[in-house]
């Protein structure tokens, strides 16, 4: 097919590939590779004894496989709410589950957003917002990445103008590695009568005392209108669940059309979320670890280019091919690492993103760092 051949030609074709995970590594073709490339950010795949633990002590009786049908017919059940009510437990706030971070973004931005409010979004926000986004009949503008100054023309010319205004944000960038300013956020949002949503995909699980995320670590978890946290990555497991108040959840349970109108997460995932998410609120051991590996490698990097503060650290190649023959090379050295091309990120900033994990030692972090140099 000619636009694939266009694709392979611009060296952007993506292909999937046959991995084994193992912990910290990953074995490809019967080779095994640090991995530096998964969202597993405290290690928690790696801990088998939480999986024996979760097994031995699962009631199998207890539920059924499936869902069966959306949680609105009969897929709503005593797993979900449980959960739901033990992260309102966390957050002191109503929390609502949705099966992915994706199905969130997607789903309540457009529930919440009608015709005649405004989002003001950030230029680098992951694609689920920028989907949900334009699934909404509102009116749309992006300000420049993590520039309040930008924000804040786009809220003073806005004044008056609509019914709402949303601010949109990710709390860390999942392909900058970098961390918004929530304070000011919530300041801006509040002198100008906004709301705002925090995505805190990369930060659940991996910042507050016990990881709630930015929001908690700021101590601003009642002030800020929707925050999102996904599953998927620290908790290694598969789902999304809003913190919102309790109107909120009444409404998206009336009109988010990716809760309503899709299968509910199977029983067996919730639990194991539910059973997972109890130790995670635990592991200050593994934060303080991923905090401090950051540091070295970000010190041992200093003369890279490399952007952000937080435990994923892009290293910007620039063009594609540059992106790619530097994967290679880590490749070969035994590192496991993505070229992160366009249309994820900008055109020109192609970058090697090294996703750190709690799991890996000081030693494996200075492998990383030799090659690269190497
Ligand atoms: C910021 C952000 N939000 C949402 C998502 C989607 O989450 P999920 O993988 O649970 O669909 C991602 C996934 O990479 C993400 O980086």
């Amino acid at each position: 097919m000619d636009k694939l051949k266009e694709l392979e030609r611009k060296g952007l074709l993506r292909e999937l590939k046959l991995l084994r995970q193992e912990g910290v590594y990953i074995k490809y073709k019967g080779q095994k590779f640090l991995n530096l490339s998964s969202n597993d950010y405290l290690g928690i795949s790696g801990m088998i004894e939480f999986q024996r633990e979760f097994f031995e002590t699962l009631d199998t009786n207890a539920f059924v496989m499936g869902a069966l049908s959306s949680r609105l017919l009969t897929g709503n059940g005593a797993c979900a709410e449980n959960l739901e009510s033990y992260l309102s437990g966390l957050y002191g706030r109503e929390c609502l589950l949705y099966n992915s971070g994706y199905h969130a973004n997607t789903g309540i931005l457009p529930a919440i957003a009608e015709k005649g409010d405004l989002i003001a979004a950030d230029k680098l926000v992951h694609a689920s917002i920028i989907d949900g986004m334009k699934l909404c009949h509102c009116e749309m503008k992006r300000y420049k990445h993590n520039d309040y100054s930008d924000l804040e023309r786009i809220l003073e010319q806005s004044a008056g103008r609509y019914k709402s205004v949303y601010i949109v944000t990710e709390s860390i960038f999942s392909m900058d590695g970098d961390t918004a300013n929530l304070e000011r956020l919530v300041e801006l949002k509040d002198r100008y009568g906004a709301k705002l949503y925090v995505d805190e995909a990369h930060a659940f699980g991996v910042v507050g005392e016990t990881g709630l995320g930015c929001a908690q670590h700021k101590q601003l978890i009642d002030r800020i209108e929707y925050v999102i946290c996904t599953l998927g990555k620290a908790g290694a497991s598969e789902g999304a669940f809003v913190v919102c108040d309790p109107a909120t959840k009444q409404w998206l349970i009336n009109r988010s059309r990716t809760l309503i109108f899709t299968t509910a997460t199977p029983p067996v995932n919730i639990l194991w979320t539910h059973f997972i998410i109890r130790k995670m609120v635990e592991m200050k051991k593994e934060r303080e670890h991923l905090r401090q590996i950051t540091k070295r490698l970000r010190d041992k990097l200093a003369g890279c280019n490399i952007l952000g503060d937080t435990h994923i650290i892009p290293v910007v190649t620039g063009e594609n091919d540059s992106c790619i023959s530097m994967a290679e090379k880590m490749r070969s050295k035994g590192i496991w690492v993505m070229p992160i091309r366009y249309p994820s990120v900008p055109a020109g900033q192609a970058r090697i993103r090294l996703s750190l994990t709690a799991a890996m030692s000081n030693e494996q972090t200075d492998m990383v760092y030799e090659s690269i140099l190497a």
